[in-house]
């Protein structure tokens, strides 16, 4: 009998988060191509499209705009009580809209009748939970820590009870969970990529004939380091060792939520007053990344917090270039460092500034480096394993499920 499978996230551009999902959709069709694949998005985007291509079928189902907008991270600006007021009084303006939007989102799935919903987000666990019915298993992927998010984590730890089991996608994220989540039972997936998709160029030899390129592949996210990276930027031009540096910010914001992104005037803003707009582009979000990691000299990972995994470490290393990574989390457990990246504290600008100069001086290193770095990728973190690592998963969880559904009968 072939699967049915429902995948609820809670945007629709494209993340960390959502290239997994992708990932997901296009190894599991070429292991099983009869299986059923359903995504249902909250606010429509790119990914709708993209996951239709893989043969999965996508329905949009908008989430009222102001809950779309409410999240924990407005707590994170020291306006506490402003946040909890507005937190409070967005859910009080929007309860009657959520209950109605609960009522068709239960509607629809019961209409597709999947074998197991898989939920790939905070909201969507957060919803599932406050609807799903009791017979059909309910999978966590967990790409966050969730105990740095006080208030979501105690909301988590109650929904959990609805939850069959979690994936996460690194030991740091699993050890996390645990403490807020203690009876979730827990697998590790590590994240994977396409390695014939994120390939090295062809030419090895490192081109004189243009500007050194670093670029910071991530979202618009504020712990994502752009500061950090600006920071580190204009400590390298101020040496005026290396004139002929150039900077790029790849990436833009992708969530609706209010206060925990950047925005790039802000950004455009910071580099001007740290006089370094000459040397620094913005390339917004890029289709083909591979190509972009590729036309990339050194890739800079900047994240402020512990990074759960950091999906653009693993590309960037994959297309054989010398990453730096900030040391923290899920991102330590992806390279060894000075062998096949860089890693430095999170938050340290001079740390950055110090471990690029060293690259910088040093292109034979950096051509080294990124050899080891996609021979690291290939080894471990190789799509070809990854659907069936999901597919045993879901079957353990999903007759598990079936015998207490019996049970309770
Ligand atoms: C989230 C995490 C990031 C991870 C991605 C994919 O965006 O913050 O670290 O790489 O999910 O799992």
């Amino acid at each position: 009998m072939t699967m049915r499978i429902l995948y609820v996230n809670p945007v629709g551009e494209i993340g960390g988060a959502e290239r997994v999902l992708l990932t997901i959709f296009a190894t599991l069709k070429q292991i099983q191509p009869t299986i059923e694949l359903h995504l249902l998005l909250f606010s429509n985007g790119p990914l709708a499209d993209q996951s239709a291509a893989l043969g999965v079928q996508v329905l949009v189902l908008s989430l009222p705009e102001r809950l779309n907008q409410s999240g924990d991270s407005i707590f994170k600006q020291n306006r506490k009580l402003l946040g909890i007021s507005r937190l409070f009084g967005d859910l009080t303006l929007s309860l009657p809209r959520l209950v109605k939007y609960l009522m068709v989102l239960r509607q629809t799935i019961h209409q597709i009748a999947p074998d197991l919903i898989h939920s790939n987000g905070i909201k969507p666990h957060l919803l599932l939970s406050l609807i799903q019915p009791r017979s059909t298993p309910i999978v966590w992927h967990i790409h966050d820590f969730y105990s740095s998010r006080p208030l979501v984590a105690k909301l988590l730890r109650w929904a959990s009870i609805r939850a069959t089991a979690g994936i996460a996608i690194s030991q740091a994220v699993a050890a996390d969970t645990q403490k807020c989540l203690p009876h979730l039972p827990l697998s590790v997936i590590y994240n994977s990529i396409n390695i014939h998709h994120f390939t090295p160029s062809e030419s090895k030899v490192l081109s004189t004939s243009h500007p050194t390129r670093i670029g910071l592949v991530a979202t618009f996210a504020r712990w994502k380091g752009h500061k950090v990276f600006l920071d580190a930027a204009a400590q390298i031009l101020q040496t005026q060792l290396h004139p002929s540096v150039h900077f790029y910010i790849i990436g833009g914001p992708i969530y609706k939520t209010q206060g925990s992104q950047y925005s790039e005037a802000e950004l455009h803003q910071y580099a001007t007053q740290l006089k370094i707009s000459e040397h620094l582009n913005f390339l917004g979000f890029q289709e083909n990344i591979a190509d972009i990691y590729r036309w990339l000299d050194i890739v800079v990972h900047a994240s402020t917090e512990p990074e759960p995994f950091g999906l653009s470490i693993i590309e960037a290393m994959a297309c054989g270039k010398p990453v730096i990574v900030a040391k923290a989390g899920g991102a330590l457990e992806l390279f060894t460092h000075g062998i096949d990246a860089i890693g430095v504290p999170p938050g340290d600008p001079p740390a950055l500034a110090k471990a690029l100069e060293n690259l910088l001086s040093h292109p034979e290193l950096c051509l080294k480096m990124g050899d080891q770095a996609r021979h690291t990728v290939t080894k471990r973190f190789n799509q070809e394993h990854y659907g069936e690592q999901i597919l045993s998963f879901y079957a353990r969880h999903h007759s598990h499920q079936s015998e207490i559904s019996k049970a309770n009968l």
